[in-house]
Order: C-alpha cells, then sequence, then structure tokens
C-alpha cells in the first residue's frame, strides 16, 4: 500500500463459516484442511483479509459460538498445527485472518463454568453473573433471544444471566481476573500472528451493577442493527453500557502494541450515536463496527445515496464505515433481490467503491442462495427455540429464525455435493447448478464471481477507492445513483441506474471507462445505462480542480 492510512481501514474482509467452506475429511463438516485447499482460489478472487466464525472447541450448539476453550481448535476442524499451517499460508499469500472472538460469553460446558457452578464458594464463581431471586428471576431483563436472561441452577439456587441463549452464560467484565484471562487468550492469538477480531455481541459485555430494571418500550421486534428496544423493553440496563464503551478503548490499547498492528471490528446494534460511542470520540475505541443498514436495503437510489450521505456527516475520515450485505445470522442479500443479478452487481459495485470496508459474506460471490429448511427441522438453535413458528409466518414477519438457511455449504463445481464433501453434509446442498458454482463462474465474463472480482482488483489498483473522500453528485435522473471519490491525484466516478427504463445522461467531461456492467456504455457527450447497470470512470487529470 503506497498511502499513509492504516491498513485496516483500506481491507476488505471476506467471512468464512468453516462448518460450511470445504470438508477435507469427508465427515460431511468443513474444516481447517478444507480451508488451506482452497486459499488459492480465495486469492485468485481477490479476498484480502478474512474473518474466520469461531473454530475454537465447542459443544457446537450454537455452532462455535459458545466456547469451551479459547486456546484449542475444536477436533472436528483440525489440529493446533492445521492451524499454524493455515495461518501461515494465508500470509504467504499475502492475505491477513482475522479471528472471531467471543468475549461475552462461554458455552456452559466450559471447565470454567463448570467450576463457577459448582458452589457459590468456589473460586470462579464470579467469573460469571450470579443472582439471588427467591422463585423469580432478579429483574426483568430479557435477551437478545427474547425470553427472560435469567436461569435457575437448582444445585446453588441462584440465577445465572446470559444475554444470548441459556447455555451462554455471560462472563463477569466486573471482575479483573476475568479481563486478565480474556486479554491473555487474545495475546495467544496475537502472537500467533492474527491480524484482527471480530468481536461477537460486544454491546452486551457490561450489565449494569445495580441490576436495574429496564424501562417498558413500544416495540416488539428487533432489527439487525437495532437490538436496543426489543420484546417491549429498553435495553438500558444490559446493552451498550457506558462501560463497554470504555472497554473497547482498552482493548484497543491492549492489542495495538503488537506489530502486525491488528484491529478490532464490533458486532455491536444500535444507533448511530451508539456506534460512534463504541468507535471512540477520539477515534479510539473500536476500530471498526459492523454497519448493517443494507442488511435491510430498499432498492432504489435514494436509499443509498442517503446511506453515503449519512455516513459521510456522522462517520467522516477517520471514522471508516462498514458496508455490510450479509453473514451467518442474516438472510442472504440474493435471495432479497430475488436472485436478480444484474441488482446484486449493483449492490456490490455500491459497496466496493463506497468509503469504507466492505464485508463479503462467503458464497456471496457466486450469488449462493438461501436453504428453505423449515423452522421446525432447524439445527440452529434460534430455529429450535421457535420450533412450532412455521416459516412462512416469519418470512411474513421479515424475522429471520432458522440461520441454517443462509449457511449451507459453499458451491464449488457441480460434482456431487458441490465439491464441498465427499461424504453426507450436515446441512443439505440443495440443487446444484453450473452456473450458480465456483468453476462454472470463474471464467464467464459476465457472472457475478468476476465481478467481485473486478471490484477486489479496482480496489487493489486505486488508492483512490480504498482512502479517497467522497461526494455524492446530482443527476436529475431519480433512479441514477452518482458519486465520485477523490484524492490528491485521482478522481473516479460511479453511475448506478436503478430504474426499469434505461437511462442516457448528458456527458461532456473528460472520463474513461474503467468499468461497465449490465449493458452500460460511455459515448463522446453521453453515458449510457440500461436497466440496472452501471459504470466506473476515471475523471482523468483536466477534471482536476
Ligand atoms: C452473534 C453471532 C451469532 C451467535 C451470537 C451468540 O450474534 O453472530 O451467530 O449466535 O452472537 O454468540
Ligand atoms: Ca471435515
Amino acid at each position: 500500500m503506497e498511502n499513509k492510512m492504516e491498513w485496516w481501514r483500506q481491507t476488505s474482509i471476506y467471512q468464512i463459516y468453516p462448518w460450511s467452506f470445504q470438508d477435507s475429511n469427508g465427515d460431511g463438516i468443513g474444516d481447517l484442511q478444507g480451508i488451506l485447499s482452497r486459499l488459492d482460489e480465495i486469492k485468485d478472487l481477490g479476498v484480502e483479509t478474512i474473518w474466520f466464525s469461531p473454530f475454537y472447541v465447542s459443544p457446537g450448539e450454537d455452532f462455535g459460538y459458545d466456547i469451551a476453550d479459547y486456546t484449542k481448535i475444536d477436533p472436528r476442524f483440525g489440529t493446533m498445527a492445521d492451524c499454524d499451517r493455515l495461518f501461515k499460508e494465508i500470509h504467504k499469500r499475502k492475505m491477513r485472518v482475522v479471528l472471531d472472538m467471543v468475549m461475552n460469553h462461554t458455552s456452559d460446558k466450559h471447565p470454567w463454568f463448570i467450576e463457577s457452578k459448582s458452589s457459590k464458594t468456589n473460586p470462579k464463581r464470579d467469573f460469571y453473573i450470579w443472582r439471588k431471586g427467591t422463585n423469580k428471576a432478579p429483574n426483568n431483563w430479557i435477551s437478545m433471544v427474547g425470553k427472560s436472561g435469567w436461569n435457575y441452577d437448582s444445585q446453588t439456587k441462584e440465577y445465572y444471566y446470559s444475554n444470548f441463549l441459556s447455555f451462554q452464560p455471560d462472563l463477569n467484565y466486573r471482575n479483573p481476573k476475568v479481563k486478565q484471562t480474556m486479554f491473555a487468550v487474545l495475546d495467544f492469538w496475537l502472537k500467533k500472528g492474527v491480524d484482527g477480531f471480530r468481536l461477537d455481541i460486544f454491546n452486551s459485555i457490561f450489565k449494569d451493577e445495580r441490576f436495574l430494571d429496564n424501562p417498558f418500550s413500544f416495540r416488539f421486534f428487533p432489527t439487525p442493527d437495532n437490538h436496543d428496544e426489543a420484546f417491549f423493553q429498553k435495553k438500558q440496563y444490559n446493552l451498550n453500557l457506558p462501560e463497554s464503551f470504555s472497554f473497547a478503548k482498552e482493548v484497543r490499547k491492549h492489542i495495538s502494541k503488537y506489530k502486525q498492528k491488528p484491529f478490532l471490528i464490533g458486532e455491536v446494534s444500535g444507533s448511530d450515536l451508539v456506534l460512534k460511542s463504541f468507535l471512540g470520540e477520539k477515534v479510539d475505541g473500536l476500530n471498526l463496527v459492523f454497519q448493517f443498514e443494507l442488511i435491510h436495503f430498499s432498492y432504489n437510489a435514494k436509499f443509498f445515496k442517503d446511506l453515503l450521505e449519512k455516513n459521510e456527516k456522522v462517520f467522516p475520515s477517520p471514522y471508516t464505515p462498514t458496508y455490510v450485505l450479509g453473514n451467518h445470522d442474516q438472510r442472504r442479500y440474493i435471495d432479497r433481490l430475488g436472485g436478480d443479478i444484474r441488482k446484486a452487481k449493483l449492490l456490490v459495485c455500491f459497496q466496493f467503491m463506497a468509503r469504507g470496508v466492505p464485508v463479503v459474506y462467503y458464497g456471496e460471490e457466486i450469488g449462493r442462495k438461501e436453504g428453505r429448511i423449515s423452522n421446525f427441522f432447524g439445527k440452529d438453535p434460534i430455529a429450535k427455540l421457535n420450533r412450532f413458528v412455521p416459516l412462512f409466518l416469519s418470512n411474513l414477519l421479515g424475522i429471520y429464525i432458522n440461520r441454517d438457511n443462509c449457511r449451507l455449504p459453499m458451491l464449488w463445481d457441480d460434482s456431487n455435493n458441490g465439491g464441498f464433501t465427499n461424504g453426507k453434509s450436515w446441512l443439505p446442498i440443495g440443487v446444484i447448478q453450473k452456473e450458480e458454482t465456483v468453476s462454472g463462474q470463474k471464467n464467464e465474463p459476465d457472472s457475478l464471481w468476476k465481478h467481485y472480482q473486478t471490484m477486489f482488483l479496482l480496489r487493489k489498483k486505486w488508492d483512490v477507492i480504498r482512502v479517497g473522500s467522497l461526494q455524492t453528485i446530482s443527476t436529475d435522473k431519480k433512479n441514477v445513483l452518482s458519486f465520485q471519490r477523490s484524492d490528491k491525484k485521482n478522481k473516479i466516478r460511479v453511475y448506478l441506474n436503478f430504474g426499469n427504463n434505461p437511462e442516457q445522461i448528458g456527458f461532456k467531461e473528460k472520463g474513461k471507462l474503467l468499468y461497465s456492467f449490465g449493458g452500460s456504455e460511455k459515448t463522446e457527450n453521453e453515458l449510457f445505462l440500461p436497466p440496472h447497470s452501471g459504470l466506473v470512470l476515471e475523471m482523468g487529470l483536466s477534471s482536476k480542480q
């Protein structure tokens, strides 16, 4: 990188869900050796930073988000030697590694919790949050999954707190030993060279010390970017506490002494003000937070224009916005577009050309579709909790219950099981069509995979796309979004037509076409944009002001 801006502000992130990426030993579950065997293909796509969903020792009740040992590899994924090799091979290919760190809670099978639970006087008792309660939960706090966060333990006759599922007891960060222990975990991985951490439900780390009841709210349904008011409660005392904002700074400070200049990206939710508090008023908190607005996009130019303008206003440089279209908890965006690849290309061009860090979820590059597994048959613990809600009803209400459906195995080719496994896949593969696989798209100039590859390439090639400032540009066409990226050396202009009609835009400025898709063209005096097409122009020296 030729400029001075920190590397993590210029990178792009690719999320791998280890269960579903590539199986190497035929047990139907993805693993580290499998991932190793696909590194060249990932590199070929253009991936820069890989975020791995957890592969630590875990009973797997929440597929790794319930950790039973933070510094060991779960045997279903391989060994520590595989992991070391994986990191080495990633770095050899000039890519970077981000691990998922679930600091908020452990599995209830973690030895710390087993000890903690064993008696009120056990030294690990205070590793977790225990409260008395006479036949009644200690207060009204509702967890993120919509039930009381308090769980009664009959052995010691007290309640422990869990802000997610009951088998994920929350650690007690008011106990300095917990902090120390967790910092030691971070050190363990940082010494192995990891380049960053994705912090799972970091908004939940601290709970109110006084255990005050949460006030009432009229809202029932949470959204991906707002858990703070849900289930008729304003979660004032169990989410987004000021202590969590300061802890973000502490963690940042702790990791910043490492020479690889690691970064933190937090899974937090709430208003922009809340997100900004996590990032720190001096930009000294979490390096990045996921911004989930794109998860519920409206497919029109105005939505995207407003989002860009809002982010430039609220998160001006050196704040770095992130653009997330999906992850292992959300319905895949291609399904939200009715499978329309033209529209997908538009969204991706927006995501990669905007100022910030694009986050790609494995399979998005081939338009991997959602499964149709009912809530009843779901393996996902959230589905298990809501077994009897029919899929059509949860879809109708716009709530996402069975996360199995966005976690289906990667489709590499049109062989048996899409090249994912020789055995029986842990989740159904579904119908395989060659044009929906990596091998079916890699050599097709108009494929979605190629489009992603071009996007990665453009970012790599042009400093201005990674570090330049952003201005939206008014056109008189309401369905066309245009914005410009500029730095001292270059200007790049993007035009995207979200409409169902072709658009012609008078264009007399100098400009060189860098990339066009969906049939768009630039003639001497005009840009021509068919429905759902777009183009990227380099504005050339003469357009410099
Ligand atoms: C986060 C993860 C999700 C997990 C939960 C509990 O939201 O993304 O997959 O179930 O935290 O750890
Ligand atoms: Ca396997």
